[in-house]
């Protein structure tokens, strides 16, 4: 134990003082072997029971090695004041996607404190389920397992962990308050379906920082019911960009508000920073929104507002998105466009973008077929700075 504590103790130094001096459950004292074939998840909740019911700051620890964990919930509240998630291996998803019964991999909900961190991965061993994904076609496809679910959390930290090849999304957070993502890497091929970075809804205080996101979705999807969410150092590619929405699929969305997406960089993305809200969509508002400080590097849609959002073209396109969209700005935008139209702004017709700004903008098409060009419908924007392609003209 004391062994154990000083090797631990080395890493608080590292991590400040939020899981200082945390007694250790290490999973390999519950029986959990590093040999990649034996389900863990036994042992793993054996540890998380133990730890989350101690009365000490605890920490559960995957060492280094390889390791086959099933589906698993890790459920609060916990009486330890502080407990920590300490992941050093490679943890591997059973690759079947029939072996979820449900929405997700690893399940985190109602718990306070909670810390995930080190310098191991979890792979979703997405590959099986990616050729079986028909959700594009049907709406009421089996639901694949989020690698990553966190749901009904306050005050937590996600750090430096990495996350592989999820079946479905690698993250997503619901009812989640006060939470810091912080230098974590999260992998997917570009061809691989929904395997968004980061997805969340009904939300608040968010931080995504120091983060590399590269996959076949959104880097970041920010849903209804998300406020206070700060984005900045996200490097984010290949993949779909930061998007706000899809916005308006369902009746009584709740509102987003107090967005910003600051100093991030987009390398051969199929967007960059995006707002899209469904047409046909029942009323709904979303405000405050700001990208700032962003470098597009051959970037098909950099900068897009898109209020008829509709893959696939399977949806009403009859009547406008009544999604009101107030407060929005585009501002220090530079880069390269893969595409002629660099920037897209269509608001809604039933409800006009009120007091959008678009400040400096500077993105050049890599084409040869001329400069790059903008599109503006139902906005009057309040334009500053430079403006390359010339805004709405
Ligand atoms: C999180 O905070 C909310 C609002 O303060 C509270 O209602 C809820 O019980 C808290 N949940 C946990 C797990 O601490
Ligand atoms: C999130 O970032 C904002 C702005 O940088 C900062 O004011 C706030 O304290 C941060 N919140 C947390 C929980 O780290
Ligand atoms: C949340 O965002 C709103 C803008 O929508 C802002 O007025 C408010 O100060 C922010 N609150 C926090 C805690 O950052
Ligand atoms: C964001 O980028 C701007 C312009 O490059 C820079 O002045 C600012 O310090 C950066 N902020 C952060 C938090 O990196
Ligand atoms: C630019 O992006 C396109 C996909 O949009 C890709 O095919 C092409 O290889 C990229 N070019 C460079 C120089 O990376």
């Amino acid at each position: 134990m004391d062994l154990k504590w000083k090797q631990w103790c080395f890493m608080c130094i590292v991590l400040g003082s939020r899981v200082a001096e945390a007694h250790i459950f290490d999973v390999k004292d519950f029986g959990g072997k590093a040999d990649g074939k034996i389900d863990i998840s036994k042992a793993l909740l054996s540890a998380w029971t133990e730890a989350c019911e101690s009365l000490e700051p605890s920490t559960v620890l995957i060492p280094e090695g390889t390791y086959l964990l099933g589906p698993v919930n890790f459920k609060g509240p916990c009486k330890s004041p502080s407990i920590g998630f300490q992941l050093e291996g490679l943890v591997q998803a059973p690759s079947n996607p029939a072996a979820f019964k449900t929405d997700g991999w690893i399940v985190f909900q109602h718990i306070n404190g909670l810390t995930l961190f080190g310098k191991g991965t979890i792979d979703g061993k997405g590959e099986e389920a990616w050729s079986i994904n028909k959700c594009a076609q049907n709406p009421n496809c089996k639901m694949l397992p989020v690698s990553l679910r966190f749901n009904f959390l306050n005050n937590t930290l996600i750090r430096d962990i990495t996350s592989f090849n999820s079946k479905y999304f690698h993250m997503n957070f619901f009812e989640c308050y006060d939470m810091t993502v912080q230098h974590v890497h999260i992998f997917a091929p570009e061809e691989s379906a929904n395997t968004d970075g980061i997805h969340m809804g009904i939300s608040e205080r968010i931080n995504i920082t120091d983060t590399v996101i590269a996959t076949g979705d959104d880097c970041i999807s920010i849903g209804p019911g998300t406020r206070n969410l700060t984005v900045t150092k996200v490097v984010c590619g290949p993949g779909h960009g930061i998007s706000v929405g899809s916005l308006g699929k369902y009746k009584d969305e709740e509102d987003v508000s107090g967005i910003s997406v600051r100093n991030c960089t987009f390398i051969n993305t199929q967007n960059g920073v995006r707002i899209k809200t469904w047409p046909s969509s029942p009323a709904g508002f979303a405000s405050d929104i700001i990208f700032e400080d962003i470098i597009m590097q051959n970037v098909s849609n950099p900068v897009i507002l898109d209020q008829e959002y509709c893959p696939h073209l399977k949806c009403d396109k009859d009547d406008p998105s009544l999604v009101k969209l107030r407060n929005i700005k585009f501002n220090k935008i530079r880069g390269t466009s893969s595409s002629q139209l660099a920037v897209i702004i269509a608001c809604s017709k039933g409800a006009p973008c009120e007091n959008l700004e678009v400040g400096d903008i500077n993105l050049k098409y890599i084409g040869t077929d001329g400069p790059a060009q903008s599109t503006c419908s139902n906005v009057n924007p309040i334009l500053s700075g430079e403006q390359i392609p010339p805004t709405c003209v």
